[in-house]
C-alpha cells in the first residue's frame, strides 16, 4: 500500500523554485531516504508534507487522499509526525512533559491542564505511561525528570523522535536526526530507527550521514537544486553518475 505520494510537487518562493515537479512514493513500512546537497529542497518538502507550506503546484496524497493546504495539527491527527532540523523542544520543561505534549496533540484533554494538575484522569495516566514507553524506547528513561535543555545534543534529537512518536503516527519524517551526533550515537540511532520501522511505521529520512542512509534505507531519492535526479536502492544510488557529480559539485 502507498502511504505517501508526491505528484509533480513544486514550491516557489518569489522567483526561487525550491522544489521543482518532484515525484515521490512511499510504501507502507518502508524507509525512504531523501538526500541532496544543502539547499536542495529537502526541508521544504517536509514543510509541504506537514502543512507548513502549501505547494505552488502538484499534489500530495496521504493514504490516497489529497492533503494539500491542510493545517499542521490536522495532519498530525491524520498520522503524520516529524522532527525538525533545528531542534524544537520546550527547554524549560522536563523530558517527560515534552513527550506528553506529543501525546496530547491527539487527545481531547487540555494540554496546560495536563501539565499543571495532578494526573487524576485515566486519560492523563494513559498519556504519561505511553510517554514513558517512548522515552524507554529511545534510551531516555533515566532522564525523564531532567529539563530538556540540559540534555546533550544527541539526547535532544532522540527526545524529538520520542515526542513525534507520542502522536501515534503512521508516517514519521526525520530531518537530519543524526546531525551533531558522534559515530557511536549515530549507530545507536540507526538501530532505533530500524526498530521504529519494525513497529509498523513508514519513515522518510533526510540525513547527511551516508553510512546511516545507506545502511538503513530501502530506497533513496536524491534532490539537487529542487529536482529529483535519482531514485533507487542504496546500491544503485551510490554508483549513479549524476548523484556523484552533484556531491562533488558541493565539495568543490
Ligand atoms: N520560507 C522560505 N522563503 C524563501 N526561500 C526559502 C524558504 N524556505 C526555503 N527556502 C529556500 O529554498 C531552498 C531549499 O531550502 P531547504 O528546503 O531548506 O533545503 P535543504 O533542506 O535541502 O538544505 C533554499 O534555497 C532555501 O534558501
Ligand atoms: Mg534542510
Amino acid at each position: 500500500m502507498v502511504v505517501l505520494e508526491l505528484n509533480e510537487v513544486t514550491m516557489r518562493f518569489g522567483g526561487l523554485t525550491a522544489v521543482n515537479r518532484v515525484n515521490l512514493l512511499l510504501n507502507e513500512n518502508e524507509i525512504l531516504g531523501l538526500i541532496g546537497p544543502n539547499g536542495a529542497g529537502k526541508t521544504t518538502i517536509f514543510n509541504m508534507i506537514t502543512g507548513i507550506y502549501t505547494p505552488s503546484a502538484g499534489k500530495i496524497l496521504f493514504q490516497g487522499k489529497e492533503i494539500n493546504g491542510l493545517k499542521s495539527y490536522l495532519l498530525t491527527r491524520k498520522g503524520i509526525a516529524r522532527t525538525f532540523q533545528n531542534i524544537r523542544l520546550f527547554g524549560e520543561l522536563t523530558v517527560l512533559d515534552n513527550v506528553k505534549i506529543g501525546g496530547h496533540v491527539r487527545s481531547k484533554g487540555n494540554l496546560f491542564g495536563a501539565l499543571t494538575r495532578l494526573p487524576a484522569m485515566a486519560e492523563e495516566r494513559r498519556i504519561a505511561e505511553k510517554a514513558r514507553s517512548f522515552l524507554a524506547f529511545m534510551g531516555l528513561a533515566a532522564k525523564e525528570q531532567e529539563l530538556a535543555r540540559n540534555l546533550s545534543y544527541g539526547e535532544q534529537r532522540r527526545l524529538e523522535i520520542a515526542r513525534a512518536m507520542a502522536s501515534d503516527p503512521t508516517l514519521l519524517l526525520l530531518d537530519e536526526p543524526a546531525a551533531g551526533m558522534n559515530p557511536q550515537e549515530t549507530m545507536a540511532l540507526m538501530e532505533m530507527i530500524r526498530r521504529i520501522r519494525d513497529k509498523g511505521l513508514t519513515i522518510l529520512l533526510v540525513e547527511h550521514d551516508m553510512k546511516l542512509v545507506m545502511g538503513i534505507c530501502d530506497r533513496v531519492a536524491v534532490l539537487d537544486y529542487g529536482e529529483k535526479i535519482a531514485d533507487g536502492t542504496p546500491k544503485e544510488i551510490q554508483s549513479n553518475q549524476r548523484v556523484i557529480a552533484a556531491y562533488l559539485g558541493e565539495a568543490g
